[in-house]
């Protein structure tokens, strides 16, 4: 298993650089693409259509101004997750005070180049502003909750595919985390955020997301009965997202296995930050796995990988993903396209 920093960082916004630079660069990235030996699965984006999937990956907004990462993003991936811009510590810093700027910026790119928007994250124990954990009492702190869920998921109404809507709520042990929310709330509040996001935005696919559930065990038990009871009770979930932060080698035998049971329960599965350690050979071989998973299991609507280029990734150390830190394509890459196909 492996072990995941999880400090929040906080990083100051830079406006992008003017559009038509960005065009003229993407233009260029594109005929260098297109050498006769390309064909119709020569981008992420276009293996992954193949198939009838989306290939996204986590965006941070004060890159997007960084030519070569913007053109990296526009030429391979059709979808976009705000990396950290619509958490509540920025999108809410203190009680009704709503900063949307950051997020709004991911969200004009995206829609500007027909990429599909997974909102992250309504409900988090991390980046989590003080005046939340302060709240004491169950009542004030789901108004909170609930308020927080309209407001944000109310400003992106119509524009997001999937919203994650809680994140990260269950122990490995299968237990509840004791989040703030779940000693002041209990165990309502999961369904309570998920009915409000319903509200809030009724056309958006609602999303529970975690980590360390990519084969069956203890964790992904207790997400599969929870998804079964709120299925079972009419609770609005449509999603259930697999952080998939894998250490080298990691790839549980039994993952497309597990995302076919949570398929069969009605829901679509996403694979939501992927993001694998290594390099060469076994790198490429375990982004493989993964694809062939999804690949098999038609509710498996899309990929996203936790980031662009290894040099801003949040393990940059591990070197996990699918482009160095030169923007080069690397070993993983060509895996990703043919195991999608191409
Ligand atoms: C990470 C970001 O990548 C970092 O920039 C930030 O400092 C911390 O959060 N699970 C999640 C993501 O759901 O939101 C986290 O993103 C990675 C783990």
């Amino acid at each position: 298993m492996i072990k995941i920093p999880r400090t929040p960082r906080r990083r100051t916004t830079r406006s992008a650089l003017p559009s038509a630079v960005t065009a003229v660069v993407a233009v260029a990235a594109l005929s260098v693409a297109a050498t006769p030996a390309a064909n119709a699965a020569s981008t992420l984006k276009s293996a992954a259509a193949s198939k009838g999937k989306t290939f996204g990956a986590a965006v941070a907004n004060y890159h997007l101004g960084e030519s070569q990462y913007a053109s990296t993003l526009d030429t391979e991936f059709s979808g976009v997750t705000p990396e950290n811009e619509m958490k509540w510590d920025t999108t809410e810093p203190s009680r009704g005070s709503f900063n949307f700027g950051a997020a709004d910026s991911i969200v004009a790119h995206a829609q500007s180049h027909g990429m599909k928007i997974r909102g992250h994250t309504l409900v988090w124990h991390n980046q989590l502003p003080g005046w939340v954990s302060g709240i004491s009492s169950g009542s004030d702190l789901n108004n909170a909750m609930t308020n927080h869920i309209a407001q944000v998921a109310g400003h992106y109404r119509g524009k997001i595919w999937y919203w994650d809507v809680v994140n990260e709520a269950f122990n490995e042990d299968g237990s509840r985390r004791q989040s703030v929310f779940q000693q002041r709330i209990g165990n309502a509040y999961i369904e309570n955020a998920f009915r409000a996001a319903h509200s809030a935005d009724p056309n958006a696919k609602l999303c529970y997301n975690d980590y360390n559930t990519d084969g069956q065990n203890a964790k992904s038990n207790a997400i599969y009965a929870m998804v079964q009871d709120f299925k079972n009770r009419g609770v609005p979930i449509d999603c259930v997202g697999f952080q998939s932060h894998l250490g080298s080698n990691q790839v549980p035998g039994d993952y497309q296995a597990n995302l076919q049971r949570f398929a069969n329960l009605g829901v679509d599965v996403n694979i939501t930050e992927l993001d694998i350690a290594g390099s060469g050979q076994q790198q490429a071989d375990d982004y493989a796995k993964v694809v062939r998973a999804c690949v098999a299991v038609s509710r498996c609507t899309s990929i996203t990988t936790w980031g662009v280029t290894d040099k801003y990734s949040w393990r940059s150390g591990s070197t996990p993903l699918l482009f160095d830190g030169n923007y080069a394509k690397k070993q993983a890459y060509y895996s990703v396209i043919s195991a999608f196909g191409g």
